[in-house]
């Protein structure tokens, strides 16, 4: 924290790197992360389909450019996964067979992949390098008398041929919920200025237009509102998100969502949080000079 007296955080979601030899979008993440570095942002916050495939071995392309940075540290980034993260579609296509969907194998594969983004991960999601440390976590950051802090949620939903054809509709699961709503939980936040981060949209923006409802189907965060009731409870004063591919903030009753947009198609722009010691918090997007 700096001695005026506020947190600044730099919100980046939506990378979609390809693989290492993507060397056009790792070279302009280092660039972005070394403008990060050069700015003094206290944490930066990744919201999501930070790789385009969901192989494993990419994220490791991400951990390496934080290192690159000094930013790979707990009290430096936080970031969570996406559905481009967790799921394969062609994968999941091969597999499917209508007569037998075979809904827990899918489960078990998003379950999976998730654990291993949580060990790539693991000293941004545990200050105590927990083993079985994984989604959903929280995070209190002091910053001297004050602190800030992260509710960090999943919303990636298994993949199906009737429910989730893209892979792209969104939901928290049931034991996200219930752990999120343990009485410990809000002790633990109690007099943070809170954060919730989650990779799918509140309110992906269509029209009526039948074309875009079917749109608006394929990318929709399914229980939304039961997530906005936990956040609610917690007292977030605002949602970091990605996903539906727009810089946008928006309100929604008490808790304001920002959409980091996608530094995949625009590299040159991210979203700026300062939180100030009395609780007040300003946002805005910035654009790098090119
Ligand atoms: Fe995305
Ligand atoms: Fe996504």
């Amino acid at each position: 924290m700096s001695i005026d007296n506020k947190v600044t955080i730099a919100h980046l979601s939506d990378l979609h790197i390809t693989g290492k030899n993507d060397l056009r979008q790792i070279a302009r993440l280092d660039r972005m992360l070394a403008e990060f570095v050069r700015r003094g942002y206290d944490h930066i916050v990744m919201t999501g389909d930070l790789i385009d495939t969901a192989v494993p071995a990419d994220w490791a392309i991400i951990r390496e450019a934080l290192e690159r940075h000094g930013l790979f540290d707990w009290n430096r980034t936080t970031l969570i996964p996406g559905n481009h993260d967790l799921i394969v579609l062609e994968e999941e296509m091969r597999f499917y067979h209508a007569l037998n969907p075979a809904e827990k194998s899918r489960q078990r594969r998003v379950r999976d992949r998730l654990k291993q983004f949580s060990e790539i991960f693991r000293p941004l999601i545990s200050d105590e390098g927990n083993a079985d440390a994984s989604l959903p976590f929280i995070k209190v950051l002091r910053f001297g008398e004050f602190s800030i802090a992260f509710v960090a949620v999943s919303t990636v939903l298994p993949w199906s041929g009737s429910d989730n054809p893209l892979g792209a509709r969104g939901s928290v699961s049931r034991e996200t919920l219930r752990a999120l709503m343990d009485p410990r939980v809000s002790t633990a936040l109690d007099g943070s200025f809170v954060m919730g981060l989650c990779h799918h949209a509140y309110r992906v923006y269509g029209t009526d237009a039948l074309v875009d409802q079917a749109f608006d189907w394929t990318m929709e965060f399914k229980n939304k509102d039961e997530f906005l009731k936990v956040m609610k409870t917690l007292r977030a004063s605002l949602v970091l998100h990605g996903h539906f591919h727009r810089f946008q903030v928006y309100r929604v009753d008490d808790v304001t969502f920002i959409n980091g947009g996608s530094f995949r198609f625009s590299p040159e722009r991210y979203g700026e949080v300062v939180i100030n010691g009395d609780g007040t918090w300003d946002h805005r997007f910035v654009n790098l000079d090119r």
